[in-house]
This record gives structure tokens, sequence and C-alpha cells, in this order.
């Protein structure tokens, strides 16, 4: 159950996309919704390439939303996965659907039909907290942080191999692209680490890059003209590069070590004033969370 604090308030649009009222935006386009994902995230960190010869490999998430962007990796994965890889993602959502509303969301995309009924089956719980998804027929297991983005973040200790960037824009949602995520986004990132978002936001260029990471504008998709490429180079000023290893679903190393606060916390709501609202201005609302002002 959610409670008030933590609903999306979900409404559909008249093409059956839904839309969160919280924030006055929509999770993606009906219409390229699924090709925008594998350009902007899939592409964007380099996949399946990155992932070649991989024993093990972790995608983060901040915003799980409808599980769009999961149900897209995971069927890259089922078609490209290393002889004998474990995909480990991690995703943070503050505000989480139920399965209902996520499979009425994927039912756009019949090519996904296989990854979603795999993910809306074991949907994680909405509680807050980490909820642990195991796909074995996908050879993956997810963990889903129920909570804000920056005390997620702050109870994981895994590494990326990857990062997805899908916080709605950071001007309706600048929560999602704090320094404090950002410092936390480079001390939890790999050697190498990829990451891959829809804005070109001159904070994000220029945060990401203060963090040690080498950040290239590319073509966008449809019609956003840019989308973000980055990589971690190493050469941190502010965050810090742990190894990547094992981990179980928080994180921890084989060693144990533990995340620095182990309490559950309640998600923290944002304010009012934070989720701008963006309501219907036109034939191209859908594309709105793409075409965020830069
Ligand atoms: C654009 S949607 C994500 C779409 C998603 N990746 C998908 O494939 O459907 C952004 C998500 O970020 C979540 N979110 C926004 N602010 C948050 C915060 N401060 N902490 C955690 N989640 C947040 C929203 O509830 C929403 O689900």
């Amino acid at each position: 159950m959610t409670t008030d604090d933590t609903a999306p308030h979900l409404t559909w649009t008249d093409d059956d996309e839904p839309r969160s009222g919280r924030f006055g935006d929509v999770y993606f386009s009906r219409d390229d919704g699924l090709a925008e994902t594998r350009a902007v995230f899939l592409e964007g960190c380099g996949l399946p390439d990155a992932w070649a010869g991989r024993r093990h490999f972790t995608v983060a998430e901040l915003g799980f939303g409808t599980g769009l962007n999961i149900a897209a990796l995971l069927d890259l994965w089922s078609r490209t996965r290393p002889e004998g890889g474990r995909l480990h993602v991690f995703s943070i959502e503050g505000f989480p659907l139920t399965a209902d509303e996520a499979r009425r969301a994927l039912g756009a995309w019949p090519e996904l039909a296989e990854a979603a009924l795999a993910l809306t089956e074991a949907w994680p719980e909405r509680t807050p907290g980490f909820h642990r998804v195991d796909l074995p027929g996908f050879h993956a297991v997810l963990d889903v942080a129920v909570g804000d983005v920056d005390w997620a973040l702050d109870q994981w200790s895994g590494a990326a191999d990857a990062w997805f960037l899908d916080g709605f824009s950071p001007a309706l949602n600048p929560g999602m692209w704090s320094e404090t995520v950002m410092d936390r986004i480079a001390a939890r990132s790999a050697p190498g680490a990829r990451v891959a978002t829809f804005t070109v936001a001159g904070a994000v260029r220029r945060g990401l890059s203060e963090r040690g990471f080498v950040v290239e504008k590319k073509p966008g998709h449809g019609r956003k003209r840019e989308r973000l490429e980055a990589r971690h180079v190493g050469d941190r000023r502010r965050g810090r590069c742990r190894p990547t290893g094992r981990t179980d679903r928080r994180g921890r190393a084989d060693d144990g070590r533990r995340p620095r606060d182990s309490r559950r916390r309640h998600p923290v709501g944002l304010a009012e004033g934070r989720a701008h609202d963006h309501r219907d201005r036109g034939p191209d609302r859908a594309r709105r969370r793409r075409l965020d002002p830069e």
C-alpha cells in the first residue's frame, strides 16, 4: 500500500499514457516511448557492448516508474547476455505504481511482453524500503528501493556499471538531480561506469563532469535535439569510486560491509512547489519530459 505521501496520483491520457498527477508529467511517450528508451538509455550506456564478456553487470536507475526502461533492459539482456552472465538491476522509486498500472502501461509494446510479464508478475512491494525481485528466467535480479532518491542512494553501497537517470526533467524535479544525488552517483560508480540521460541541462553536465565523468552531448531521439552520455574516468574531485564486486540486495559486498545507515526510513515527499504544473499545453505534451527547457 502507498500512503497519500507516496501515491503517484496516476491518471491516463486520452492515448492511454500514464501520467503523474503529482509531477504533472507523463512517464513516457506512447508513440515512441520504447524506441526512446532504447536510444537514450540502452544505447546511451553502450549496451549491449558494455556487458560483453562480463560475468556480472550492474545497472542502476533513478526513477523506476512503469518499469519500461527495465523491461527493455531485460529484453536486451535476454538476447545478448554473455555466457554465464548475471544482471543486477537497482532502481529507485519514491512514488510507486501498482502492478496493474504497470501492466496497462507496458501493454503498449507487445514486443516486450515476456519481460513485462516477468516484471509485473513479480512486481515489487510498494512499502518503503528495499524489495528484491528475482527474475530467474532472465538470469537477473532487481532491487527496487521505495523511497526518496537521496535516502536510497545513501543506503545502497553497490557499484553501477551503467546509470539510467530518468527522474523527470531537472526543471520539473530538481530533487532528482541535486548536488548530493550527483555525489552519490559518483561514489557508487564502478570504474568506467556509463551514464545516460535524456536531459542536456547545463547543471547536469557540469555536475557529472565535476565528479570525474567525461560528458558528451549526442543527437537526441525523435523531437528531442540532444541527449547525454557520460563515462566515469576516475579522476574524481568530489565523488569516490568503489570497486565492482558481488553484492547483496543493498549492495553489501561479499566482505559483509554494511551500508552506513541500515535503518528503514520513510520516503521524503516532495514539497508542493517542486512539482511544477505542466498540465496539457498542446499536442506535444506527451513528449514534454524529453523536451525540458535547457
Ligand atoms: C520519468 S519517470 C520514470 C520512468 C521510468 N524509468 C519508466 O521506465 O517508466 C520519473 C520517476 O521518478 C520518480 N521520482 C521523482 N522524484 C523522485 C524522488 N525524489 N525520489 C524517488 N523517485 C522519484 C517518479 O515517481 C517517477 O516514477
